[in-house]
């Protein structure tokens, strides 16, 4: 896609965090947005500070764990501006915690949020960009999904899959006019699930803002980026060497201080 302006995009999680500053970040360039979350009233906020008059934007309200109310959003979506150029599955949630203290039903929701979610949705809108041989699916993962991390192994366990099967999706849909993308935030500074706990992270692991996620989403769209991880400190290469030895890096997660970290930021979350 050459440009952003009057395309029609579906952002999901739009009404708090990382998902209302991607969706000023994307209003500023013209974009109209269906704006899609739980809280009407959050979404009304987001979306009363945006609107130019000659933009678009909807508000939807829906539980995308609810399989009747994402398809809801789809029909209205499409109904709305008779087309969605780009679907960004940004709606997420973190079920942080020692794994047996989690009750089943809410790991269960966050596969259903996280992975299940953009699945449906992707499952619904892929067949119209394809029909218009047009469109982008970006998704917006985790570093920890490319680095599993304890007392977070459920949501690590969700972004890690969406990550791949958004792989598997690109190599599926080659040459079809539709590109698949992933971000990779670390934890975001400002907003958003992390910053309510008010702690600093290691040196090592590093942070973002919220603005860079924006960015990144911009980016991948226009310049057709595969993946972006969005960090300040590099972490692909201790990513690249956990991959080549397990060991080394369960070994490097414990010598940077995020095994430590987790405990405590689990800790201070109870
Ligand atoms: N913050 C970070 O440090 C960080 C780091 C890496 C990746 N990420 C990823 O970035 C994305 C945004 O995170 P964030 O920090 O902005 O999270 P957040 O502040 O907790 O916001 C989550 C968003 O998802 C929506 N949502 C939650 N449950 C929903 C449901 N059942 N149905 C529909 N919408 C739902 C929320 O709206 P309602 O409550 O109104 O429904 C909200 O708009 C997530 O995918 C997250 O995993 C965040």
């Amino acid at each position: 896609m050459k440009q952003l302006q009057n395309k029609c995009v579906l952002l999901t999680g739009a009404s708090r965090g990382v998902g209302a500053v991607i969706a000023r970040t994307l209003a500023q360039r013209g974009v109209n947005l269906a704006l899609v979350a739980r809280s009407r009233d959050l979404l009304q906020n987001v979306a009363g500070a945006l609107g130019r008059r000659d933009q678009n934007i909807r508000i939807v309200t829906a539980d995308l764990t609810d399989d009747n109310d994402r398809r809801r959003v789809v029909d209205s979506v499409l109904e709305a501006f008779g087309r969605v150029d780009v679907l960004i599955n940004n709606a997420g949630m973190e079920t942080e915690g020692a794994y047996l203290d989690l009750s089943f039903a809410d790991i269960r929701k966050t596969v259903e949020l996280n992975l299940l979610a953009p699945m449906a949705l992707t499952h619904l809108i892929l067949p119209h960009m394809l029909e218009n041989k047009s469109g982008h699916i970006v998704n917006i993962s985790s570093i920890g999904g490319k680095s599993g991390a304890p007392y977070d192994a459920t949501y690590c366990g969700t972004k890690a899959g969406l990550a791949e099967w958004t792989r598997g999706l690109r190599l599926e849909m080659e040459g079809t006019g539709v590109d698949f993308s992933t971000i990779f935030p670390g934890f975001v500074t400002e907003v958003g699930m992390f910053a309510r706990f008010n702690m600093k992270t290691p040196r090592v692991i590093g942070s973002c803002t919220p603005k860079q996620v924006a960015a990144a989403v911009v980016k991948v769209i226009l310049h057709r980026k595969r993946e972006i991880v969005v960090n300040s400190q590099p972490l692909r290469p201790l990513f690249a060497l956990s991959e080549i030895s397990p060991g080394l890096g369960d070994w490097l997660m414990h010598r940077s201080g995020a095994v430590e970290f987790q405990r405590r930021k689990v800790a201070r979350g109870k």
